[in-house]
Parts: structure tokens; sequence; C-alpha cells
């Protein structure tokens, strides 16, 4: 579990992450992000909206200290909700996350969603560049080690980083079998970024798909992991989520097998038929 993809800010990040959406009772909180340290998860990823900082952060402490690990050998990722965008706003929600947190600096802080042309038609790149400020701050402060987005779309990025005198390191976008959102992922790379998908699994959707059981049954592996699988052979981190012990680690198992050309293009004619969430649409 220690394979890492690169930054361009010369940071790099392991490929595989234990994702905290949705996994909003504290205790069960606690106990999934210990059981994914314990298994070997060095990369945990939550967001303030989650509203689990405070029991990821507790867990983390737990964790490092049950399996003698230093606080440098783990990356966690938070995010800036969407009601806190702007330079003051953005500082000051970053100084509750990590208080939350209980960590000195984060590894990873990203702008959840980018400020939108429904909530703000006429200034919505301005928004987001005075929020991307408030980052480049809080980076060279030390207080975070890389600064990134979220469920950027290519409009979104290219006005950012018009105006951004440090780029993103990161956009992580929803990614799974049956929901390709290829042109941000490849507008995110022509950008130098690496792509982080979320809800890898179509949070549960995709794995009853009967492609994804064939090339389970082919490779002798779970649909999860063929879907993970797949995902990293295109060189984008992965952040499974689970609150199930037995599907924590086996998310984990990737590095043991490889899909074929073959299987990686059946994988992606899968189409998984959901409506999914428009950048400029949403209303949260
Ligand atoms: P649970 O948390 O009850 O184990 P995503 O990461 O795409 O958002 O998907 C998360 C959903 O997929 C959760 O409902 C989770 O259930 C389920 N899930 C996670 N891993 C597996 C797995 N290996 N097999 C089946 N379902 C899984």
């Amino acid at each position: 579990l220690t394979d890492t993809l690169p930054l361009s800010d010369g940071n790099a990040i392991p490929a595989i992450g234990y994702g905290t959406w949705q996994v909003t009772d504290d205790e069960q909180a606690v106990s999934a992000v210990k059981t994914a340290i314990t298994a070997g998860y060095r990369h945990i990823d939550t967001a303030a909206y989650y509203g689990n900082e405070a029991a990821v952060g507790r867990a983390i402490a737990e964790a490092l200290a049950d399996n003698g690990l230093a606080r440098e050998d783990l990356f966690v990722t938070t995010k800036l909700w969407n009601t806190r965008r702007g330079h003051d706003e953005a500082l000051r929600a970053f100084d509750e996350s990590a208080r939350l947190l209980g960590l000195d600096y984060v590894d990873l802080y990203l702008i959840h969603w980018p400020a939108n042309s429904r909530q703000h038609p006429e200034d919505w790149a301005e928004v987001n560049a005075s929020t991307w400020s408030a980052f480049e701050e809080l980076k060279a402060a030390g207080r975070v080690r890389s600064i990134g987005v979220s469920n950027f779309m290519p409009r979104h990025l290219q006005a950012l980083l018009a105006g951004a005198d440090e780029p993103p390191v990161v956009n992580q976008i929803e990614l799974h079998p049956g929901f390709g959102q290829w042109q941000a992922a490849a507008a995110s790379r022509e950008a130098g970024l690496v792509v982080e998908a979320w809800s890898p699994l179509g949070s549960g959707t995709v794995l009853s798909d009967p492609v994804l059981a064939a090339v389970a049954d082919e490779t002798g592996r779970t649909p999860a992991q063929v879907a993970l699988r797949w995902l990293l052979q295109q060189d984008v981190v992965v952040l499974p989520k689970s609150v199930t012990p037995e599907r924590i680690v086996a998310n984990a198992e990737l590095f043991n097998f490889e899909l074929s050309d073959e299987q990686m293009a059946a994988v992606s004619a899968i189409d998984d038929g959901l409506e999914h969430h428009d950048p400029d649409q949403v209303t949260f």
C-alpha cells in the first residue's frame, strides 16, 4: 500500500486512500478509520461537509499510536465546504477543520465544489480565485502541504489556472465504471494535476454489473477490486469507502493482479445509466 503518484509540487500521494463520505456515525468512523490504517491504508480522505473530522482525527491519533506510526507516515486530505468560500472565510474554515482533526498540518486541502454559474452567475470565477488565494497562503505558511480542487470541470479549472500563482495539484472527481467524466480527467492531466476518484464503486451501484462480474470471475477477484484496479491502471487515485472490515481490507488488495487491455476496454464500455451531478447545477 505504499505505491504513490508524484504531485507537481514535489510531494507524493498514496494511490489508495480510505474515503470517509457517508461515514457519519462517530463510533463507526473511529472504528473504520482505525481498521483502514491498521490494514495498511496510509491515505485518509475526509471533508468538513462529512461532519466526521473530529472522529477521523481521533481515529488517526489512536491508530498512529497503536501501529507505531508517525504523523508523516500518513497522508490526510480535507475539503472546504461551499458555504465557506472566499479568502477570509476559507482561512477560518481551515482553522476549524485542522482543530477538529487535531492536526498541525493537512497533507492536501481541496475546494470541495467550484463556485458555480447557477449560484454565482456573474462572478463564479472571481469567487474561486479569492478562495484559492487563501489556499496559496495556507500552503506558504506550511499549514497544508498540497492544495487542489474537487469537482472542477475544464471551464472551472481553466479559469482558476489563469489567475493562480500556485497551480492545484489534484482534481478529485466522481469516476467509476460507467461514469467516465474523461474530459475533466483529461483536462486535469494536461494541466499537470493528478486525478482522484470519489465514489470509485459508484456508491456500490456498479458492483452488480455483469461485465464487472465476468472480469471478476476471469481474474479471481471481486467486482470491487476490478473497478478499483481499472482506475489505478489509469493512474487515478482511488478512495473507496466501506464500513465493513473485510471490505476495507479487500478494497486495498489491488497490487497483486493486473487487468489486460481487453479487460480494461470491457470495463470502460460499461454504462451505469445513472443521473450525475452537474457542478454548474448543484444547489448545495
Ligand atoms: P459498506 O460501507 O456497507 O461496506 P463508494 O466508495 O463508491 O462511495 O462506495 C461505497 C459503497 O460501496 C458503500 O455502500 C459500501 O458498503 C459499498 N462497498 C464498499 N466496498 C465494497 C465491496 N468490496 N463489495 C461490495 N460493496 C462494497
